[in-house]
């Protein structure tokens, strides 16, 4: 079975901040861990292109709108490789092998007479790029935005998502873990319940987006030309190889509470409407508030997520953002919270054991870690499944307090058998080598299991105590350190930063 798992395309209207980098963040972690415990995996990322917006952006640029996107993709497609996330491929809307699958996924639709015409008059929100009823609107203004959304009236072609409500209800009552957490389930069952509006699946009069097969006049409304990259990407990002087969319907798509019911509602309908499975699951999660508010680019709070890196690296902001905010919950980011994340946890727990532990091995030792027993084993072991039960119900941040939790485990253990001491009475050698052993024994453990929040920090810990590099979940257990050689004292692996508000 394969573990498929895909972010939002985001809007390159403008560059990336916090919220963006948050998902992928999220989404490489369940991925990496996956691949720890021997899955094939494949994690999609890529770019929404076809949006008003975005054309509109180039036009305030007074630039062509490809010659806009080849500018603005440049810090999207930098943003998972500065994040050390892994995508296995980066989809733009703007691909050819894309827009042939949209335009053969909008005829089956069609060919199946889901299709009608009509004349849409009504709001549409350019920011989130969607339609809304008078009584949806907020003071007049976009529920998700906040603005005052545009009228347009225009003969518009509309899917028939009426007809989809009983086929939906029935998939959300067959699979109670379709939408994550239950929370969300419950919200997108009842927007069911509550009775579906058909809605418009095209615009005209627009040069931007990809064509209607049937009526080149018309494009496809950006949310339909975007919700089926998910399957698209799978025919063309490997040549001559169609993934679908092996990808299809193992997809596992992590997405904001901000476009839930395109996600929960429309592209479940869409694909039973083309003939395509649904997906395995969807896991919606909250926003990244700064005070009350969403962080967004329209809301003018963004933070930038390359500046952070810059200044505390990949691994930090990875481990804040799967740390600070309940995964699945919203969440009040304040900045200090990195700064002080860094030093506290990552630099004292973590970076300080390693430090001691590898300078005692070096100093006590000759640099070879003693055979003996792990004293903590039993946690270690536990330890194992704990985190793997939590990932698989995407509790990445429950999953890393697991792991703190072990991590303040070896600080104390440290400090109650004073290995300095220990050191000072050679009759009592046997129990320093057990001491010694339960540190490296248990950081080696430790670093396997942190592998997936620190890509870059996991391999220098089992490299600073002389151990393989292999990150095989197996190898979350007890007692399978070897001796090692040459252990020197370990460089900080979190060095102090003098100006930690630097990006703040
Ligand atoms: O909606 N907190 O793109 P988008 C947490 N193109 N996550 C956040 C966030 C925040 N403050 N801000 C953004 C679109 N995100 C469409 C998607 S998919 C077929 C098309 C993350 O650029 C979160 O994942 O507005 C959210 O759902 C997504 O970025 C929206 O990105
Ligand atoms: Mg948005």
């Amino acid at each position: 079975m394969s573990f498929y798992v895909t972010t939002p395309i985001y809007y390159v209207n403008s560059t990336p901040h916090i919220g963006h980098a948050y998902t992928t963040i999220a989404a490489d972690i369940l991925v990496r861990h996956q691949r720890q415990r021997g899955e094939e995996t494949f994690l999609l990322t890529g770019v929404d292109e076809h949006a008003s917006k975005v054309y509109r952006a180039a036009e305030e640029q007074g630039l062509d709108p490809y010659e806009y996107l080849d500018q603005i993709v440049v810090p999207w497609r930098e943003l998972p490789e500065r994040l050390d996330a892994r995508p296995d491929f980066f989809i733009r809307t703007s691909d050819d092998g894309h827009k042939a699958f949209v335009r053969d996924f909008v005829q089956r639709i069609y060919d199946n007479g889901d299709v009608y015409e009509d004349v849409y008059a009504g709001h549409y929100c350019v920011r989130c790029e969607a339609f809304y009823a008078d009584e949806e609107l907020v003071d007049g203004n976009c529920p998700i935005d906040d603005v005052a959304p545009e009228w347009i009236e225009e003969k518009n072609y509309f899917f028939r998502l009426s007809a989809y409500q009983d086929r939906l209800l029935q998939l959300y009552d067959d699979r109670p873990d379709f939408v994550l957490p239950a929370f969300r389930y419950n919200e997108a069952r009842s927007f069911i319940a509550g009775g579906l509006k058909d809605f418009s699946i095209s615009r005209a009069g627009q040069p931007w987006g990809i064509p209607l097969p049937w009526d080149e006049s018309q494009v496809a409304y950006v949310w339909v030309d975007a919700l089926p990259n998910y399957l698209s990407a799978l025919t063309y990002a490997r040549d001559g190889e169609d993934l679908r087969p092996t990808l299809w319907p193992e997809a596992r798509h992590l997405l904001g509470k901000d476009i839930l019911r395109f996600h929960c509602v429309y592209w479940p309908a869409l694909l039973l409407s083309a003939g395509y499975d649904v997906p395995k699951q969807l896991f919606v999660h909250g926003w990244l508030l700064l005070g009350d508010r969403k962080i967004s680019k329209s809301a003018g709070n963004a933070v930038d997520p390359l500046e952070l890196i810059d200044v505390y690296g990949a691994d930090a902001v990875r481990f804040w953002a799967a740390r600070s905010i309940s995964f699945g919950q919203d969440g009040a980011v304040a900045l200090d919270s990195i700064a002080e994340r860094y030093e506290r946890e990552l630099g004292n727990d973590l970076g300080n054991l390693v430090s001691r532990t590898t300078a005692m091995i070096a100093r006590y030792r000759g640099g070879v870690l003693p055979e003996s027993q792990n004293e903590l084993g039993e946690e270690i072991r536990r330890l194992a499944d704990s985190v793997a039960a939590r990932v698989d119900a995407y509790d990445i941040t429950g999953a890393l307090e697991e792991i703190w939790s072990v991590v303040r485990s070896l600080n104390r253990y440290v400090e109650q058998t004073r290995p300095w001491a220990l050191a000072k009475d050679p009759a009592r050698s046997d129990d320093l080598d057990r001491t010694l052993y339960t540190l490296g024994d248990g950081l080696r453990a430790l670093a396997i299991a942190l592998a997936a929040y620190l890509p870059r920090t996991a391999p220098e810990i089992l490299a600073a105590l002389g151990q393989p590099d292999s990150l095989a979940w197996e190898n979350v257990a007890p007692g399978r350190t070897t001796p090692g050689t040459n252990i020197a004292a370990a460089d900080p692996l979190f060095p102090r930063i003098e100006t930690p508000t630097a990006a703040a």
